[in-house]
């Protein structure tokens, strides 16, 4: 996600923020706020900063998945975009085949093994063999890595490359349903509110292939009971997906059942293909 302001021109910083002005003294004056409540959203802001919440905040008021929509139109035949979220990590690592983006660790909740697969094409079902898949999921107690010590670094993380057809397939666990960050400033403003914290499992994937035009998405999974409700905003119909139970794990070198997923991706090409 670029965030340098160096990016967008003081012209376009003059009409815009004029505007969110405007926007914010009619809503002071409509609800008639006091000095007092106006100090107390100032240290509120100050608090998110301090806290490096201010991507979470976007994301829980639902502004980072109208930003998301406003950027990548809806195109019919490629794959549909989500949010990137504040729990990506820059350079995870390079994971070769069978790739398999964890390890397991002590006090590892329940969860079944997932082998999600697909194919990167472009929208006109060309393989693109350069496609590198950057995925990344919290683990079978619904934590990211960063938040849970128990966890190697960058586990449930990994990069990837796809084979000549554009095939690729990774071996993770069944993510779970989880709650954003609550303890920081933003989990104080979901309760003043009365907005519950709580994400549907998914798995996050960024995708570069060359001369298309990246995509970062999410995969969902059908019968997950955030789909309707997600605290962010973020499901959409077209990244919901089956998963698939298969009993013989046998068949995998696997101790128990396990589940598939399909997530085939389509990339739309760049105007210098
Ligand atoms: C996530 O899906 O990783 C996420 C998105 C928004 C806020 C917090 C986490
Ligand atoms: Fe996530």
């Amino acid at each position: 996600m670029t965030t340098s302001t160096d990016v967008v021109t003081n012209e376009r910083v003059a009409v815009v923020a004029a505007d969110v002005v405007v926007a914010l003294h009619e809503v002071l004056e409509r609800h008639q706020v006091s000095e007092e409540e106006w100090r107390a959203a100032l240290g509120f802001l100050a608090e998110v900063g301090r806290h490096d919440e201010f991507v979470l905040l976007s994301d829980v008021t639902r502004t980072s998945v109208l930003v998301d929509a406003m950027s990548h139109a809806a195109q019919s035949e490629a794959t549909a975009s989500d949010v990137e979220g504040p729990l990506y990590r820059e350079d995870p690592p390079w994971r070769e085949r069978p790739v398999k983006i964890y390890d397991e660790y002590d006090g590892m909740g329940e969860s079944d093994v997932l082998f999600v697969s697909g194919r990167v094409t472009s929208i006109d079902g060309g393989p693109l063999p350069d496609a590198v898949l950057d995925v990344w999921q919290t683990g079978p107690d619904g934590g990211y890595d960063l938040w849970d010590p128990r966890q190697p670094a960058y586990n449930f993380r990994g990069r990837f490359g796809v084979d000549d057809s554009g095939y690729y397939e990774f071996q993770t666990m069944v993510p779970k349903p989880y709650t954003v960050p609550t303890a920081g400033p933003v989990g104080r403003y979901l309760e003043a509110i009365g907005q519950h914290p709580w994400r549907p499992a998914h798995i996050h994937f960024k995708i570069d292939a060359g001369r298309h035009a990246g995509l970062v998405t999410q995969v969902f999974f059908v019968g997950d009971p955030y789909l309707d409700n997600d605290t962010i905003g973020a499901v959409k119909a077209a990244l919901v997906r089956p998963l698939s139970r298969h009993e013989d794990g046998a068949q995998r070198g696997l101790d128990g059942p396990f589940h598939t997923c399909e997530f085939d991706v389509k990339l739309r090409a760049t105007s210098q293909a």
